[in-house]
């Protein structure tokens, strides 16, 4: 399949068209390239064809021929939100829905939109499946609310969106994000020896390797249509749940000589949520998610020692999303839509 992945040069989007081209497909990127000086030394990525386009501005023309669109592109956190819900409703839901809109009308058959568990808000009762009802506390996660709710709406005999409700990601891509629980932790462990935990521990988040995500989308771009139509599905395993406390307990272990430390309000995050994937076995039963976070952990630090992460690097601008968008922003690299200026561009 000749497929687009939008947001290609991001934290998924690095390991994902891998993935995809490792698979055999014909892969083009699409991406504004926020992150473009952000690279994690002692890495390497695949490099792909990239249109340097906004999703926002992408029209029908530029879609067709296209057999299938991995849709990643989007402002990615929390934080985000909060610092710009009208951003994210823009770039997150709306050009969405426009690109979607757009895809069905150039002929493109499959839309496989990355969606978030973060949509079941505060769920930690019981594990969650598709059908509980959703409650997003969050600018982020009401923006793929919306999306779903569109896309599912979109959806029809030529047309076959379907949107993959990650849990938590982690692991080592060249365009690292810190500001993913894991990663974090391992970060801080490795730069100061304290594995600093920052609300009480006790929140619930379902966690998958970045690789494990990649697989997923490629399953369902080349899933039997009828299978994904309108659908959604939770990725990720249900072992794979964990509390926070937890997590520092299995980074503790594996980075030597650390300590855990709790160094937040002693507060619980009300963003705490356990998630079924039962609903993903049972429609690909070939599809193997095989990480763990201990493995996905110990990764992590084999890659922060080789890249000689110092405690100043991983707390700049580079590795987390918000302070980079904030030095775009203040140094006016970009306008206040996020758009590059000319002179920078
Ligand atoms: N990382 C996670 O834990 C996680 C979990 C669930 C869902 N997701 C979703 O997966 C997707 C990818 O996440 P990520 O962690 O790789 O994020 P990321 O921030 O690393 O990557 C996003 C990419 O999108 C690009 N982008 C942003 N706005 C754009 C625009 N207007 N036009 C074109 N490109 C634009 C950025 O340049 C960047 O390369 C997002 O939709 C995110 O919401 C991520």
């Amino acid at each position: 399949m000749k497929i687009l992945l939008t947001g290609s040069h991001g934290y998924i989007g690095s390991v994902c068209g891998r993935v995809l081209s490792e698979a055999g497909h014909d892969v083009v990127g699409l991406d504004t390239l926020l992150y473009r000086d952000c690279d994690l030394p002692s890495t390497q990525t695949r490099s792909l064809s990239t249109l340097d386009v906004d999703v926002r501005d992408v029209t029908p023309a530029e879609l067709a021929g296209f057999d299938a669109i991995v849709h990643l592109a989007a402002l990615s956190n929390d934080p985000i939100g909060d610092f710009s819900p009208e951003l994210t409703r823009e770039i997150n839901a709306d050009a969405t829905i426009s690109l979607a809109r757009a895809a069905r009308d150039a002929g493109v058959r499959r839309f496989v939109f990355s969606s978030s568990c973060s949509m079941y808000g505060a769920s930690s009762e019981s594990a969650v499946d598709e059908g509980a009802p959703l409650k997003p506390l969050t600018a982020y996660a009401e923006s793929k609310v919306r999306s779903e709710e569109a896309l599912a709406e979109l959806a029809g005999p030529d047309f076959a969106p379907v949107s993959m409700r990650n849990a938590t990601a982690y692991g080592v891509s060249t365009r690292l994000r810190v500001d993913l629980v894991l990663n974090n932790l391992v970060g801080w462990a490795h730069a100061t020896g304290k594995v600093k935990i920052m609300s009480d521990g006790s929140p619930w988040r379902p966690l998958i390797h970045i690789e494990d995500i990649s697989r997923a989308a490629l399953a369902a771009a080349e899933a039997p249509e009828d299978l994904i139509r309108g659908e959604a599905f939770n990725v990720g395993r249900d072992d794979e749940n964990y509390q926070v406390r937890q997590l520092g307990d299995i980074v503790q272990e594996t980075v030597s000589g650390s300590e855990i430390e709790y160094a937040g309000s002693g507060d619980p995050d009300p963003r705490s949520y356990r998630v079924d994937f039962g609903k993903l076995r049972r429609a690909f039963p070939d599809l193997e998610l095989t990480w763990t976070a201990r493995a996905g952990a110990q990764e992590l630090v084999d890659a922060y020692r080789a890249a000689d992460l110092t405690l100043e690097q991983f707390e700049s601008d580079r590795y987390t999303r918000l302070k980079r968008l904030r030095l775009l922003l203040d140094s006016g690299r970009v306008d206040h839509t996020l758009r590059w200026k000319q002179n920078a561009a």
